[in-house]
């Protein structure tokens, strides 16, 4: 059963509680957002579960957003669908009422993943894209380094795509998605080239994971990046991706068909 927040969140973290920023600095980023639209092709009518503040929405003709945080639904824009409050796992429409649908960044935090997929699967005539981290890459990243417990975090919340991928059912495709430099959408590893960014306490608010560690291991991330940065340390070892364009990590798009 899903438990909800006073907020409503129906997943692992509270929105209610870390999610009032999230849109100033999770914005879509175009690069990313072409993935996903071709992953759609040409679908009209798109449910999105786990909504959110609407991230990706533009990229697709005709959404329906699903999104049980309040503070995350109040972070929509005007011109964006209102969403639904509902939950992944218990999806409030008849078999088969979409061309296709999407959920981003959202399926790690749900209760039951499984269920969730299955339900997506159940409403969606065609595609049902995921847009995920691969937790057996997520450590792979410098941030490992520097904060180990909020990649340990990751990598324990991420579903195994193979789980995933077995929910769908059908046919099932699994591609890396290019984190582009300067990527706008601002997940860890948006900011592989762009260390100084994750020494904002409100950008690290923003991924969910820094709010499963406590404040110790905060102080120590930041004490160490200053510090290496401050040294050189960190741009001998990892300064080429400062130049590099893309950066291949954990992102996977999984797209699954009937
Ligand atoms: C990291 S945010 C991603 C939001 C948006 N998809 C984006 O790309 O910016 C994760 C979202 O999943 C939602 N969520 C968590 N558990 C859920 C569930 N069981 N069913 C539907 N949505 C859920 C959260 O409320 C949150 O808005």
């Amino acid at each position: 059963m899903t438990t909800r927040t006073e907020d409503g969140s129906a997943g692992d973290v509270d929105y209610g509680a870390i999610g009032s920023g999230y849109a100033s600095f999770r914005r879509p980023d175009a690069r990313i957002a072409r993935f996903i639209a071709g992953s759609l092709g040409d679908c009209r009518t798109v449910l999105n579960v786990g909504a959110g503040a609407g991230s990706y929405e533009a990229a697709v003709p005709a959404v329906t957003a699903v999104e049980p945080s309040e503070s995350m639904r109040a972070q929509r824009p005007a011109r964006l669908a209102r969403a639904i409050d509902a939950v992944a796992e218990d999806l409030p429409f008849p078999d088969g009422a979409f061309d296709g649908a999407m959920t981003l960044f959202s399926v790690h935090q749900w209760s039951d993943a499984g269920a969730g997929l299955r339900e997506m699967r159940r409403v969606t005539r065609g595609p049902v894209v995921l847009l995920t981290c691969d937790p057996a890459l997520v450590r792979d990243f410098w941030l490992y380094r520097y904060a180990p417990e909020v990649l340990d975090t990751e990598a324990r919340r991420y579903p195994p795509v193979g789980r995933l991928t077995a929910a769908l059912g059908g046919t099932c495709t699994v591609r890396s998605v290019p984190i582009p430099l300067g990527c706008t959408d601002g997940f860890n590893e948006a900011y592989y080239g762009r260390p100084e960014m994750l020494l904002d306490p409100a950008a690290r608010q923003a991924c969910s994971a820094w709010s499963f560690v406590d404040d110790r291991v905060r102080e120590h991330f930041d004490a160490a990046l200053r510090q290496d940065l401050g040294s050189g340390a960190w741009d001998r070892e990892f300064g080429h991706l400062r130049r590099q364009p893309a950066y291949e990590g954990a992102l996977v798009i999984v797209r699954a068909t009937p």
